[in-house]
């Protein structure tokens, strides 16, 4: 099944609840949460005090990508806020074996995400360690970029590798996803899509999430 979820970079910073609930209401399965620090992306957004709040507005899994350097010294607090899901960038962790486990030892999901020119092999040694990959297909940074068609081949050498190692992690794509790209995401293995301003710029939440779950026809 394919997984959906909205990323709140798109959504109204001032109306965040309101939006987060008519992204819940309109069949939405994660809440993708994305946390960036100025220095490894050059943009700055949200930290644990705000996870926290959001954490009360909704039931949604909370699906939190973290574009920061050194992501160990902040995962407790992002563990404290209730993250369910803790994505780091492979190229933010010298031990990313010690930052999965530790994001596993508290009993949370652990995922590792590659930018566009980070290879495959980033995470082939960790693959026993994580419950999701997320296959960046923009530069981190913003929201409305467009899709980096180059990164469909490295969709379906990760899914190979997952299958391979017997692992049951998912693969998550992230940036410029509408239909047409999602749909070239799930033909080459992805099976979690994560959109922004295609769901909140969309006329209709409920249509676009709907159309986005339904690639795969
Ligand atoms: C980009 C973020 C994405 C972003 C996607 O650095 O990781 O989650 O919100 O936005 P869209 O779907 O508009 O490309
Ligand atoms: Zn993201």
């Amino acid at each position: 099944m394919i997984l959906i979820a909205p990323s709140i970079l798109s959504a109204n910073f001032a109306h965040l609840a309101e939006d987060i609930q008519r992204v819940e209401r309109a069949g939405a399965d994660w809440l993708h949460i994305d946390v960036m620090d100025g220095h490894f992306v050059p943009n700055l957004t949200i930290g644990p005090l705000v996870v926290r709040d959001i954490k009360k507005e909704t039931g949604l899994l909370l699906d939190v990508h973290l574009m920061i350097e050194k992501p160990e010294n902040l995962i407790p607090a992002f563990i404290a806020s209730g993250a369910d899901l803790i994505t780091v960038h492979a190229e933010t962790c010298p031990h990313l074996h010690r930052t999965l486990t530790m994001i596993r030892e508290a009993g949370r999901q652990a995922g590792v995400s590659l930018n566009p020119s980070t290879p495959v092999a980033m995470v082939e040694n960790v693959i026993g360690e994580v419950d999701l990959i997320l296959a960046m297909t923009v530069n981190p940074g913003f929201g409305g970029q467009k899709f980096i068609p180059s990164v469909l081949p490295k969709i379906s050498a990760l899914r190979s590798m997952i299958y391979r190692s017997g692992s049951a992690a998912r693969l998550q794509v992230d940036g410029g996803i509408n239909v047409e790209t999602g749909k070239l995401a799930v033909d080459h293995g992805a099976d979690v899509l994560v959109a922004g301003s295609f769901i909140f710029g969309a006329p209709d939440i409920g249509q676009a999430i709907r159309d986005l779950k339904n690639v795969d026809d």
